[in-house]
């Protein structure tokens, strides 16, 4: 599909989350999506493997997997597209030409006799979403060939016990769809338990790197004095390898 007017128009309507380079264009997201993509470390090929997306919202990450090489990708949500609709993951897959299968289901009902299982599963931005975060991870991994990748906000860093920091209502950057934030040793541990022996700490970022956007937030009065300490120095964002026993 060219970049066209009716392209430009069609884009400019739709509100995008990623931004999904297509046809010398990328959509106007308000995610940094490339600087994301960095701290994954995927794999650079995906000749040959199938992927599962979990939260995939407009599917940059799996048209990414596609775009590697991967045989099959599906890409799931529920929440996003229940309450805004699938418009801009529809628009890219059809500008690029895409093969990506959408199914709409939620992380809880997930299971390998519902939707087969993968060799890669990406469980990107979505832990913190889930009320019952051990159960969900146990979910995605019944459908874990091989890898299992996890991408999540990092709360109580200071504490060397695996920990997770309840939000009620919406402490949590005013979103209350946001319920656990785990610290690193809580998510490591609980991959181990739902089954993967191997688990790496690919990369993490304290939000200590966000100090300048902490501090705008505060005096905005998105956020208080104490609050902004605590995640300045407890929080930030972290991605995990989990892989499967070789069978
Ligand atoms: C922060 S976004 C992350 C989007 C994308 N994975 C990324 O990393 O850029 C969280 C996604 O998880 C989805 N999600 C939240 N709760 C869900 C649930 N119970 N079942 C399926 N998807 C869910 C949301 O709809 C949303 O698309």
């Amino acid at each position: 599909m060219k970049a066209d007017r009716q392209f430009m128009q069609e884009m400019s309507d739709i509100e995008w989350y990623h931004r999904i380079p297509i046809n010398g264009v990328t959509t106007p997201g308000k995610n940094l999506t490339h600087l994301k993509l960095k701290t994954l470390h995927l794999p650079e090929s995906f000749e040959g493997l199938s992927v599962l997306d979990v939260g995939a919202w407009d599917g940059f990450f799996s048209f990414e997997a596609e775009r590697r090489g991967a045989s099959r990708v599906v890409a799931l949500d529920s929440f996003i597209w229940r309450e805004r609709g699938r418009k801009g993951f529809d628009f890219a897959k059809k500008a690029l030409g895409s093969k990506v299968e959408p199914i709409e289901m939620e992380v809880l009902d997930i299971c390998p006799e519902r939707l087969g299982s993968f060799d890669v599963v990406l469980f990107l931005g979505v832990l913190y979403h889930m009320k019952h975060p051990l159960l969900a991870l146990e979910k995605v991994a019944s459908v874990t060939k091989k890898l299992l990748i996890v991408e999540t906000l990092l709360d109580a860093e200071r504490m060397k016990r695996p920990a997770m920091i309840y939000y009620p209502g919406d402490q949590q950057h005013k979103d209350s769809t946001n319920w656990w934030g785990p610290n690193t040793n809580a998510v490591v541990d609980m991959l181990t338990t739902v089954g993967f022996p191997e688990v790496e700490v690919v990369s993490k970022m304290p939000f200590r790197t966000r100090l300048a956007k902490g501090f705008y937030d505060c005096w905005k009065g998105r956020t208080g004095y104490s609050s902004m300490v605590y995640e300045v120095f407890n929080q930030g964002r972290g991605t995990f390898h989990a892989r499967a026993a070789v069978e």
